[in-house]
């Protein structure tokens, strides 16, 4: 399973960094919905779906998580612990995060409005998706 991970570029001078991020030009499509996650309890693992369509951008932008990726035949951890690196998530892919900093900040770029019907919440059934699509 390969993980695409964007560096994304500072704008940064003695003021301190700036990082825009443009839909089609930095992420991959374009951004219809942004979320973002923060004051996430200690212990707390959150997450736990996969979804038919929609793509998404990972951002830790304050503090730091870990990512769990599962495609169904493959799970890949990956830690986001930098303001500029953005984990590209794809349609299809089980994701869990967890390890939340108390101070994380974890925001979300979307390419789809939110809609509960494009979320698979039960394991056994994403199993059984991966398996129908050929993925
Ligand atoms: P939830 O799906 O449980 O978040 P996570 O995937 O991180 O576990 O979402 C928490 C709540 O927020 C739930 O009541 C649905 C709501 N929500 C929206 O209203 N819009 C959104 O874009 C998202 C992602 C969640």
């Amino acid at each position: 399973m390969q993980i695409i991970k964007y560096m994304f570029q500072p704008h940064g001078d003695e003021r301190g960094q700036l990082v825009a991020l443009e839909e089609v030009k930095d992420i991959p499509f374009h951004v219809k919905r942004v979320y973002f996650m923060y004051d996430t309890g200690e212990g707390v693992r959150r997450g736990f779906h996969a979804h038919r369509n929609l793509e998404q951008i990972l951002v830790c932008i304050h503090g730091s998580c870990k990512v769990l990726l599962d495609n169904g035949h493959e799970k890949k951890i990956v830690p986001l612990e930098k303001p500029y690196e953005g984990l590209y998530v794809s349609n299809a892919m089980w994701r869990e995060m967890y390890d939340f900093s108390s101070d994380a900040v974890l925001l979300v770029l979307a390419s789809e409005l939110y809609d509960e019907s494009d979320y698979i919440r039960d394991y056994d059934e994403f199993l059984k998706y991966i398996g129908e699509n050929n993925d």
